[in-house]
C-alpha cells in the first residue's frame, strides 16, 4: 500500500507522506526550460511525452510520496468545446460559452479531445519512478469550471450581480458539467489514476446557494468517485465552514486552506486531512518554514494526515526551500 493509501484506508497516525499542489510548475527551472520552448499551454498539455516529463519532475527532484499529472482543470472545456487561452501575465482566457454547440459534444468527441491526457496516466502507471506512489489524477469542481466557463477569466475581483443573471445558461451548464467531469474522472482512473481530487479554488465566492453551488453538484461527483473504488480528496478553498462541508459531502480526504484553524478543525472532524501551510512561508526563511512545518504535525500527530499547502505552491519558491520542506517533514518524530 502507498504512504497516502496507508493514510486514507488504514488511518495511519504514525506516516505524514508528502506532495505539494502544483508540484510540477514554474518554480523548477527544467519545467521553465520547457515550457520557454513550448509557448502554448493547451499544447504542452497535449504533448503526453512531455506531460510525462512535467509530471516526473518534481518527484525525480524531491521524491514525493505522489505525482499529479501534468494537466489543467481548465482542459474540460477545452475538451468540450470552448476555447481557452493562457495568455502570459494574465492567465487564463476563455472563449465565448456556445451552450447549444457544447452540448452537442459525445463523449467519444470528449475523450478524443482529451486523449493525451489517458495516454500520459496510461505511461506512467507502471514508471519506476512511481513505485509505491500514487498517481494522482484530477478535476476541477463544478462550481470553479462554471466561474471560469461564465466569467471568461479569472474572477479576481469577485462575481458581479451580471454572473448570476441567466439561471437557464447556469442550470444548463452545471448540467453539461455533472456529465462531462464524470466522464473525465472515469477516463483518468481508467487510464491508471489511484486517487482523484477535485479542485474547487474559488468555492469562497460562493455566498447564497450553497446546496445549489457547492454542496450538491461536489457531492455528486464525490459519489461518483466512490462508486469507482478510489478515494477522493476535496479542496473547497476558501469556504468558511469545513466541518459542515465534510459531514455532507464526506470525501475521503479534505485539503484545507491556509486560513483554517488545523486545532479547531479536527476537534470536530473524523477524515484524513491534507495541506494547509500557506505557500508563503516557503518565501521567508528556513528557520520559519521548520517551525510552521512542525507545528502543523504536532497538531496532526495523532490524526491521519498528508503534507502539503494551503494552496499551490508559489512560482518564485526558492528550490533549496521546497529540499528544506521534505526533509523536515521527513525527519518528524
Ligand atoms: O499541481 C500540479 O503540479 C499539476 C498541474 C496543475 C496545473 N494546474 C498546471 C498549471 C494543476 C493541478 C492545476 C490546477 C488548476 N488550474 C487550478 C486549481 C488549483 C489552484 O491553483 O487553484 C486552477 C484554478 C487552474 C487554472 C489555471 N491554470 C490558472 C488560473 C493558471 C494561470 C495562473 C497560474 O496560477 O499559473 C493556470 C496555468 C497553469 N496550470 C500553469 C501550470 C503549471 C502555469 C503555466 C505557465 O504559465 O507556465
Amino acid at each position: 500500500m502507498t504512504p497516502i493509501q496507508e493514510c486514507l484506508i488504514n488511518k495511519n497516525t504514525k506516516i505524514n507522506p508528502v506532495w505539494l499542489m502544483r508540484q510540477a510548475g514554474r518554480y523548477l527551472p527544467e519545467f521553465r526550460e520547457i515550457r520557454k520552448l513550448n509557448p502554448d499551454f493547451i499544447k504542452l498539455c497535449l504533448n503526453h511525452n512531455l506531460s510525462e516529463e512535467i509530471t516526473l519532475q518534481p518527484i525525480k527532484r524531491f521524491g514525493f510520496d505522489a505525482a499529479i499529472i501534468f494537466s489543467d482543470i481548465l482542459m474540460l472545456p477545452f475538451g468540450i468545446g470552448q476555447t481557452v487561452q493562457f495568455k502570459k501575465n494574465f492567465g487564463p482566457s476563455l472563449g465565448i460559452l456556445e451552450l447549444d454547440k457544447l452540448q452537442k459534444v459525445t463523449n467519444n468527441d470528449f475523450s478524443e479531445n482529451l486523449l493525451p491526457v489517458y495516454k500520459l496516466l496510461s505511461n506512467l502507471k507502471n514508471n519506476k519512478d512511481l513505485e509505491n506512489r500514487d498517481l494522482i489524477g484530477f478535476v476541477g469542481a463544478p462550481w470553479t469550471l462554471l466561474v471560469y466557463m461564465i466569467n471568461k477569466v479569472s474572477p479576481k475581483k469577485g462575481l458581479s450581480k451580471e454572473f448570476f443573471k441567466d439561471k437557464i445558461l447556469i442550470n444548463e451548464t452545471l448540467d453539461l458539467l455533472d456529465k462531462f467531469i464524470k466522464i473525465h474522472i472515469e477516463n483518468q482512473i481508467k487510464a491508471g489514476a489511484t486517487i482523484i481530487q477535485i479542485f474547487d479554488s474559488w468555492a469562497g465566492l460562493i455566498q447564497n446557494d450553497f446546496d445549489k453551488f457547492l454542496y450538491n453538484p461536489t457531492l455528486s461527483i464525490v459519489n461518483y468517485v466512490k462508486s469507482l473504488g478510489v478515494p477522493v480528496i476535496c479542496f473547497p478553498r476558501g469556504i468558511s465552514d469545513y466541518v459542515k462541508f465534510t459531514k455532507i459531502v464526506k470525501p475521503s480526504m479534505i485539503n484545507i486552506d491556509y486560513n483554517v484553524d488545523p486545532k479547531n478543525l479536527i476537534k470536530f472532524l473524523d477524515i484524513p486531512v491534507q495541506g494547509g501551510l500557506d505557500p508563503k512561508i516557503l518565501l521567508s526563511n528556513r528557520e520559519n518554514l521548520k517551525k510552521q512545518i512542525n507545528s502543523y504535525l504536532e497538531v496532526f500527530r495523532d490524526h491521519p494526515y498528508v503534507f502539503n499547502l494551503g494552496h499551490g505552491i508559489l512560482p518564485e519558491t526558492e528550490i533549496d526551500m521546497v529540499y528544506e520542506l521534505v526533509e523536515t517533514v521527513r525527519n518528524y518524530k
